[in-house]
């Protein structure tokens, strides 16, 4: 498929069907971008919103969220999970202190190297902060693409170099790459969704590899994620008690994470060892 067929359909689909997101708006930092981004790598977007907002009322510069301890980053972060998040982005808040005098670098490699920030991010800050030239490589759009140019319904569980090559080569080169980047992103968010894709209201289905096919079923492994039971469910629990109180936690306060001591403890390690929670007198505590 021709790269021309893909972006015009695609940039007019989004014109009509994109979602009102505060951080697509006119004159958003590149700060608040990267909030944003970081937010919604593992978050869906109806989460993202209120945390968002709140985190940017609270720190509105890469300076701000610098001055704050790292535990304020973790208990700010609330209930959104996967908490190194918020370690990661607060290291990089303080990265861009020290090294980009307080800003948020332009340069794809600059992004890359800050805390946290691997080429999602990078490409995505660069694309949507900058409007720059980067392949956006989310688990939407590689969907899409995998489904359109490649007929297969699932992405690889991991991008591939060929995989991001291919995504470069689609880039359309007249400046539009970023607009094109979130279109293809909200198509696979709104329309070729995982489970059950709307291929009737898709502006690519009539030149769709995978629809065109018959929408065979996966050749890849699903990317399974129980909650239940696990032990990212107990350092969940962990981190809530911790972030409801000021102080330190006393062990037996964290009781209640887990009827399963062994998971209770193994819980509370991997929290040590992730910096989220460090030892204080009297117990456990956020860092500060
Ligand atoms: N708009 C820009 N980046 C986005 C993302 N990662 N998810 C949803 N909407 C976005």
């Amino acid at each position: 498929m021709l790269v021309e067929a893909l972006v015009d359909p695609v940039l007019a689909w989004y014109g009509q069907c994109a979602r009102d997101l505060p951080w697509r708006r006119e004159g958003v930092s590149p700060y608040a971008v990267l909030v944003s981004e970081v937010m919604l790598q593992q978050t869906p977007v109806s989460r993202v919103l209120p945390a968002y907002a709140a985190w940017l009322e609270r720190w509105p510069t890469v300076a701000a969220l610098a001055a704050a301890p790292s535990g304020e980053a973790v208990r700010q972060w609330g209930r959104l999970g996967y908490p190194r998040r918020a370690l990661r982005l607060h290291a990089a808040a303080r990265a861009c202190v020290s090294r980009h005098d307080g800003q948020i670098p332009s340069e794809y490699d600059d992004l890359l190297a800050l805390p946290g920030v691997g080429a999602y991010t990078a490409a995505a800050v660069a694309s949507f902060a900058f409007g720059q030239s980067h392949p956006v490589l989310d688990t939407n759009v590689r969907r899409v693409l995998a489904r359109v140019i490649g007929g297969e319904a699932r992405a690889p569980l991991t991008p591939s170099v060929a995989e991001t090559a291919r995504a470069r080569s689609l880039l359309p080169g007249d400046g539009r790459a970023p607009a094109w980047s979130v279109a293809v992103m909200e198509l696979g968010a709104l329309v070729c969704t995982a489970r059950a894709p709307r291929c009737e209201a898709c502006p690519l289905a009539a030149g769709c590899s995978w629809s065109l096919a018959g929408r065979p079923e996966p050749s890849q492994p699903a990317r399974t994620q129980g909650y239940e039971g696990t032990d990212r469910q107990v350092r969940g629990r962990i981190m809530a008690v911790l972030r409801d109180q000021r102080g330190a936690v006393a062990w037996d306060l964290l009781e209640a994470a887990s009827d399963d001591a062994v998971q209770r403890e193994r819980a509370l390690q991997s929290l040590l060892d992730d910096g989220l929670v460090v030892l204080a007198p009297g117990g456990f505590a956020l860092p500060l």
